[in-house]
């Protein structure tokens, strides 16, 4: 490792309160800076707008593939560190490049071109209000726990065709992923087995699902390459969607210059979603890239099978971007860019806005109560920890009582 002795950590709880000063930090180095994103893990960072966008369209010198990690290879990183559940290598086209990374993703774009987007409005209208009805009668809730945690999960379970049994076992798993405690590691365990067990079910009995359309897909995935691709698909949209919902409601909330007009309804909270792409972005820092040889990235030196992350979050808040360029574009790197950028945006757009519209119409006099609250731990999401809110309590609704989640 060639990093300087200290360096900013974009990790640990000065990070998770105030990530813009290790952003100030890294642009005062350079385009791309060295950082620690773990206990002894170093990487090197985009802030640059302008360097992130050269990287990621140069796929001639950069690979995603994170068997090059020579600090991995050489053991270096702790072998438990926090950061591998994203960044080891599994055989799924977030890892891919070239053809490889071609084929796994047509196959993806084209079952995610099968999902009806008025079923999927539909399905996330119907779980969110099942939701809110559970704490509408409290007054109070964090609808970071009791709801922008558990909706994306609930409609990916729907999207992937999961029998309501499974789908159960899968939005608890994923919960213990999220909350990355000590049981984290059983619950990615757990989640690989409820994939199988789905593969398997979907083998035997199709439905007009995501799982089926996978399994009989022209480019003729296998068993395992179908589970990685859908640990992917999950993993990679469950967490920033949760993400997205909660910044646009704090938002909304906490800002006058939107909380004085929720009455402009869908363009007021279409506004503050993209606003919160430029500046707060749900994926912090990701986009993991090694470099194939030595090379230079504007001009500062970058050693080959090290980790360039790039940092959405910095990119869309660089001091360099022209002056008044606004939030109502789509020039942030909020979804990546390249062969790599998030193929989901849509879909993900119609999850966060109708989860944010649901709560916004269905709880009234919705007040934050506890405003500027730090962000979960970690390099790579940019996610409040949570998201108290009071408001007036409704009587108990028989909506409540509907199970939530998968098909029966
Ligand atoms: C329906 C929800 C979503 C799904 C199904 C989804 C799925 C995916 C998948 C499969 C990839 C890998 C693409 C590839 O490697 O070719 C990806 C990449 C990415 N997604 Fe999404 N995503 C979702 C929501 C989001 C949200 C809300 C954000 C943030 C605003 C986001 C940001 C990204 C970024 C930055 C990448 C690039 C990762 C990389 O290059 O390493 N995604 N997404």
């Amino acid at each position: 490792m060639t990093a300087a002795a200290a360096v900013p950590r974009l990790f640990g709880d000065a990070f998770a309160t105030a990530p813009e000063e290790a952003y100030a930090a890294l642009r005062s180095a350079g385009p791309v800076a060295w950082a620690e994103i773990a206990e002894s893990v170093h990487a090197l960072v985009v802030t640059s707008h302008r360097a992130a966008v050269s990287l990621l369209n140069d796929t001639a010198t950069f690979s995603k593939d994170s068997r090059r990690w020579a600090a991995l290879n050489s053991g270096d990183v702790p072998p438990d560190s926090p950061v591998l559940a994203l960044m080891a290598f599994r055989p799924s086209l977030l890892y891919a490049d070239g053809a490889e990374h071609e084929r796994l993703r047509v196959a993806l774009e084209d079952c995610m071109a099968r999902i009806d987007i008025h079923e999927l409005l539909e399905t996330t209208q119907a779980h969110a209000d099942r939701l809110v009805s559970r704490i509408a009668p409290a007054g109070r809730a964090d609808l970071m726990v009791d709801f922008a945690d558990t909706l994306p999960l609930l409609v990916f379970a729907d999207i992937l065709g999961c029998p309501a049994e499974l789908a159960v076992r899968m939005v608890t798993a994923c919960q213990g992923i999220i909350g990355a405690g000590a049981t984290a590691a059983q619950a990615a365990a757990d989640f690989a087995h409820i994939l199988a067990e789905l593969i398997e079910t979907k083998t035997a009995d199709p439905g007009p699902d995501f799982t089926s359309w996978m399994l009989q897909h022209p480019a003729g995935l296998g068993f395992e390459e179908i589970l990685h691709q859908l640990y992917c698909f999950v993993g990679a949209g469950t967490i920033p969607t949760a993400a997205w919902i909660a910044s646009g409601l704090r938002l909304l909330l906490e800002d006058d210059a939107y909380a004085g007009d929720l009455t402009g309804g869908t363009v007021t909270v279409r506004r503050a979603m993209e606003k919160v792409l430029w500046t707060r972005s749900p994926m912090a820092n990701f986009s993991v890239h090694f470099a194939r040889r030595a090379t230079m990235l504007h001009g500062v030196p970058v050693p080959p099978d090290v980790p360039v992350l790039i940092s959405h979050a910095a990119t869309g808040t660089d001091p360099a971007l022209p002056p008044g360029l606004g939030y109502d574009n789509r020039a942030h790197l909020a979804w990546s860019a390249g062969p790599h950028r998030c193929p989901a945006d849509s879909q993900a757009g119609v999850i966060a806005q109708t989860a944010i519209e649901t709560v916004l119409d269905r709880l009234w006099n919705l007040e934050l109560t506890d405003p500027g609250v730090p962000n979960r731990h970690g390099p790579f999401h940019q996610c409040p920890v949570s998201l108290n809110v009071r408001f007036r309590p409704q009587p108990a609704d028989a909506r409540a009582a509907a199970p939530t989640g998968g098909r029966t």
